[in-house]
């Protein structure tokens, strides 16, 4: 049958969704980004900021804008990709073999479906579109600039570094160093005044900000201002309701990913009664449930426990290791470097080094200049050197004591 041969070549796919869905989104936010400047420089017309004629230009651009999300929402490929298919399934009939049948029929489902997403999508202003991967490099800085006011010196400059797809990065530096500004970079809390962040290929802007963000996991430092939720079910469940996640399937993803974090035997327990690791635990498994492909930890284990911390580091180690997730550890840990595959290292709002962590802690002495402790033990490792005892490189205190009883 050669008009469902031919319509298989030229049918939309959820790919040409996505797209739509992108470029709504994209426009949506250009119509309100253009209606709010028309109405800031209104009042800025009204004091005599601006003239009567670059008013009429503000209004022009919203209305214009308008019109383009309009023109958009209006858009009919989907209705009429499900209107060619149907033409072509009444016309199939029964002379044609079933498996013809069965083929169109299910080019008619999917259409259908298309179409009703499409619809959806309209309604939410195309923000469940999601980002394509383009390449391996999870996320990629170009040369990114921040200040906090116009005479403020700094707080990142002129920073640029990769992340790969499944790494585990640690990036250390001193109080004021710049660490949560990058942090909040990468999440799009604040935007670049200059250069660019990249995440699995797709530069971020305004545009898109809401879709990359899908990508990324954030759990913060302080476990008590990260608890939402009365109990650690409600806790995890907050996300999941928020992306509109079907609720039938809801159980089962809160589920796994409390066992993720070995919280499973907790989910009707109040975080009252649960320990600061615990909650840190909790606030891992809201992260995991939204299947992010990269989490950031920024000073996650600094205000707990010696237990609840190695407790945490070992989750994050077992994160990249089992589910293959890009790690970013924003830390004043410096033993944590040693779990890392590369460490950042920043001073000044500059990044002064990159590197394995047997690289980076080669150099004492620098570390030390910008006020970073060397970690006890690397500090082992060198005053067994300096003894005349050759060590490989450990990971942790285990290894080095094994590696030295053989
Ligand atoms: N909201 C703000 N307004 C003005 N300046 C800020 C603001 N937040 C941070 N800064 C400044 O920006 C620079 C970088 O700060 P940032 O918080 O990124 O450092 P950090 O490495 O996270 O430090 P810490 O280890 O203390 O958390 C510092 O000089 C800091 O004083
Ligand atoms: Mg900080």
């Amino acid at each position: 049958m050669d008009s469902l041969k031919k319509f298989k070549t030229t049918k939309l796919t959820s790919q040409d969704l996505n797209d739509f869905k992108i470029k709504l989104h994209a426009k949506y936010i250009e119509m309100l980004e253009a209606n709010n400047n028309f109405f800031k420089f209104k009042d800025a017309e009204k004091q005599g900021k601006i003239s009567k004629a670059e008013l009429v230009e503000y209004k022009n651009k919203s209305i214009e804008a308008k019109k383009a999300f309009k023109t958009i929402c209006q858009d009919k490929s989907f209705s009429e990709n499900l209107k060619n298919i149907t033409k072509i399934y009444n016309s199939t009939t029964r002379k044609n073999s079933s498996v013809i049948l069965e083929q169109a029929k299910e080019e008619l489902i999917e259409a259908k479906n298309l179409k009703r997403e499409a619809r959806d999508s309209v309604k939410d202003h195309g923000r469940g579109a999601q980002l394509t991967k383009l390449d391996k490099v999870a996320i990629k800085v170009e040369n990114l600039k921040f200040k906090y006011a116009p005479d403020f010196p700094y707080a990142l400059n002129d920073v640029s570094f990769e992340i790969n797809d499944g790494e585990y990065v640690a990036v250390i530096g001193h109080n004021g160093s710049g660490k949560s500004t990058l942090s909040k970079m990468l999440i799009g809390v604040l935007s670049a005044q200059e250069g660019h962040v990249s995440i699995y290929g797709n530069v971020v802007t305004q545009d898109n900000l809401d879709q990359a963000r899908k990508f990324l996991g954030i759990v913060f430092q302080n476990p008590d201002n990260q608890f939402i939720g009365s109990s650690v079910e409600a806790d995890i469940a907050f996300g999941l309701e928020n992306k509109r996640v079907n609720p039938k399937e809801m159980q089962k993803i809160i589920y796994d990913s409390a066992k993720k974090v070995g919280m499973e035997n907790f989910l009707d327990k109040e975080p009252l009664n649960l320990s600061g690791g615990q909650k840190q635990r909790v606030a891992i498994a809201s992260a995991l449930a939204l299947n992010p492909d990269i989490l950031i930890f920024d000073e996650a284990t600094s205000m707990l426990d010696p237990k609840g911390n190695r407790e945490i580091k070992e989750i994050m180690v077992e994160l990249r290791d089992k589910m293959k997730k890009t790690i970013i550890s924003i830390t004043h840990d410096m033993d944590e470097i040693l779990n890392a595959d590369k460490v950042i290292v920043m001073n000044g709002g500059r990044m002064v080094k990159i590197g394995k962590p047997e690289e980076v802690l080669k150099e004492k002495e620098f570390l030390r200049s910008i006020k970073l402790e060397i970690p006890f033990l690397s500090l082992v490792e060198e005053a067994l050197g300096n003894e005349g005892i050759k060590v490989k490189h450990s990971q942790n205190m285990d290894e080095l004591v094994k590696q030295l009883c053989k």
